[in-house]
């Protein structure tokens, strides 16, 4: 029996009148990529408001690895706001969030440890900072172009896509030196790619900043918005040994790459990548708004007392969701099954490529695949058109996709890990037509759907 049920055109007519509410309260800036209105949820797939079932491989952009409301969530969310919703840990401390700080020690490598929460990735990332510059006294931050950190000023002025992030929010936060990424596809010479970002860092300690004055370099072990890039192997490791050579904290973004999306809890693992702090969010709490920081002791007891913490933050009911969440990682073997899942995607997109020239990179670890759209296998010039009329094609056949990439042209898969064999299999089949279809149809670029 096939998931994908489509009962009206996008947005059915129940859809079309809320969409049009919206348009009349709602900031136009706080736009929709997915013209309807849902209704509940399970697993991978959804239901709008007017009876459509669609699959999702957006997944909440990235939230949902253990599937739109998991039983065993559900029930922890619940019985959680039921005995209580929040009392602000630092006045009245709750048993969640030590559980969670618990877990969260031994799946980023145990030993001396010690974990803060908050509540959205940008607050988590925010706070990072402040960890790094407290341990180490000192003002600066390295990060690397391509990068996503979050919205709010800091992690804007650390986020890197110029428009639609930053365009007309300055000024920007100072003492943030930006670096080149690798990014093999886009390398003159693919394999030096990481070797040359490394000169470049090194390079910059010469010429742009003193290193002596640098508290962390913030790295996303492979970038997210930035277009599912993946670094060479020898960067993230060469990275971690420069900014030690220099006492500078190494800061890993795991917010989209975490959580096991890529098969290990971390995707630093898959590297031999070693960070000093690492960061969680997304999938993390399954969309309840949780972002941890991880590090040293010495590092996270730096700040004085009452330096670092917020009203809501490490919210109960949210902690409760994590802990059901990381008991579901493991029980349900989602690791593993990223690996199956990462296996079918890539194989159907080498599939489809025979047909679609504009397939023009497919990369990834695990189930974090991505495909960058290009006009010209040789030019590589970027085919954000052609992406934006594919992801019209697949939700007009019920599937949500979303897109990511500095050019705009790369295809993203966040899907559930708990999407069924049967499930992945249709909405590869609706991708394989789509991606056909939207050579007919390709259109002007769209921007900024989400991060
Ligand atoms: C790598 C990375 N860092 C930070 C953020 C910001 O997280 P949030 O939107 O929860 O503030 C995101 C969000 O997409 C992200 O992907």
């Amino acid at each position: 029996m096939p998931t994908i049920e489509m009962k009206t055109e996008l947005p059915g007519p129940r859809a079309r009148e809320i969409i049009a509410r919206k348009e009349r309260v709602v900031c136009d800036p706080v736009d929709l990529h997915v013209p309807t209105v849902i209704d509940h949820a399970r697993g991978a797939a959804f239901t709008d408001v007017d009876g459509n079932t669609m699959l999702d491989l957006s997944g909440g952009l990235g939230c949902h690895l253990v599937g739109f409301s998991h039983p065993r969530v559900v029930e922890a969310v619940t019985g959680q706001a039921e005995r209580f919703s929040h009392t602000d840990f630092s006045v009245v401390p709750y048993e969640t969030y030590v559980e969670l700080a618990e877990k969260l020690v031994r799946l980023t490598g145990g030993g001396d440890r010690k974990v803060a929460l908050f509540n959205a990735g940008a607050e988590a990332v925010e706070n990072a900072i402040k960890f790094a510059r407290s341990a180490t006294g000192r003002p600066a931050v390295i990060c690397f172009e391509g990068a996503f950190h979050g919205r709010t000023l800091l992690t804007m002025s650390l986020t890197s896509r110029v428009h639609p992030y930053k365009t007309g929010f300055g000024p920007f936060a100072p003492e943030i030196y930006r670096l080149p990424y690798p990014y093999p596809y886009r390398s003159p010479d693919p394999e030096r790619a990481g070797l040359d970002a490394i000169e470049a860092i090194e390079r910059a300690f010469t010429t742009v900043v003193d290193p002596e004055s640098v508290a962390c370099a913030i790295v996303e072990p492979i970038q997210g918005e930035g277009g599912f890039v993946v670094p060479t192997a020898e960067f993230l490791p060469k990275l971690a040994e420069l900014c030690r050579r220099h006492g500078i904290l190494v800061i890993a973004d795991e917010i989209q790459s975490g959580s096991g999306r890529t098969g290990r809890f971390l995707a630093s693992e898959h590297f031999g990548f070693e960070p000093d702090i690492v960061i969680l969010a997304k999938a993390l709490a399954s969309g309840y708004p949780l972002s941890a920081v991880v590090g040293p002791a010495e590092v996270m007891d730096a700040p004085g007392p009452s330096a670092i913490g917020g009203t809501y933050v490490g919210n109960p009911v949210a902690c409760a969701a994590a802990n059901a969440v990381l008991d579901v990682i493991e029980e349900e073997g989602l690791l593993e099954r990223s690996e199956q899942v990462g296996k079918v995607i890539r194989s159907r997109w080498e599939e489809i490529s025979r047909d679609v020239p504009e397939v023009g990179d497919i990369r990834g670890i695990g189930a974090m695949i991505g495909v960058e759209m290009v006009r010209d296998r040789d030019s590589k010039e970027p085919a954000g058109e052609y992406l934006s009329a594919f992801m019209k094609e697949t939700q007009k056949r019920g599937v949500v996709t979303v897109s990511c990439g500095i050019y705009h042209n790369v295809l993203r898969h966040l899907l559930p890990l708990v999407i069924t064999d049967e499930q992945l299999e249709e909405a590869l089949g609706v991708l394989a037509d789509s991606a056909v279809a939207a050579r007919r149809e390709a259109a002007p670029v769209e921007e900024g759907e989400g991060e």
